[in-house]
């Protein structure tokens, strides 16, 4: 919107050649265009510098991203990165893995194995390390947000 009345200001499409027949004296003069661009150009900068780093936020938030966080956490150890306990180290790449109908199941996120091994607490093998409900429940949401 800022962007838009800086163009109208610029080029002059604003006020109307009408109205400026009858307020001369409201004609936008080159002191006038220099105050305004002094004013609004800061202002638009600020605001795209704020949409950019809320953008970052809003990716740091995604489901994806915080699950890949919750199993670099609680996983990665035994299962990536070149470690394969139990024969499975394919939870580097989450979402291959996922899509994979042995370890899930994007129908029926809640029969995925790495959910239900999750679930019943058996993954992580540390029970101290168990999954919350909340992360269960990201687990889920992720699992169901593959489409
Ligand atoms: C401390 C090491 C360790 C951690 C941490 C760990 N696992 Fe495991 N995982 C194992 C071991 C050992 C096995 C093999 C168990 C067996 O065969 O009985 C296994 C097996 C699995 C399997 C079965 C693979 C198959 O082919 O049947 C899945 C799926 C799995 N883990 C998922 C996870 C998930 C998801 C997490 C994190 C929430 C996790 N694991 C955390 C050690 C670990």
């Amino acid at each position: 919107m800022l962007k838009a009345i800086r163009n109208a200001v610029i080029d002059k499409t604003m006020p109307l050649k009408s109205y400026k027949l009858f307020y001369p004296f409201k004609r936008i003069t080159k002191q006038d265009q220099e105050d305004f661009l002094n004013w609004v150009d800061p202002l638009i900068e600020e605001i795209e510098n704020f949409e950019k780093k809320y953008e970052i936020l809003l990716v740091a938030n995604s489901i994806e991203a915080k699950t890949q966080r919750l199993i670099q956490k609680k996983c990665l150890r035994c299962h990536g990165n070149g470690n394969n306990r139990g024969g499975f180290g394919g939870l580097e790449d989450l979402e291959k893995t996922v899509r994979n109908p042995k370890f899930g199941n994007l129908e029926a996120p809640e029969k995925s194995l790495l959910y239900t091994l999750s679930f019943s607490g058996e993954m992580p093998t540390d029970p101290r390390e168990r999954l919350s409900g909340e992360e269960l429940q990201l687990m889920l949401d992720y699992i169901d947000g593959l489409e």
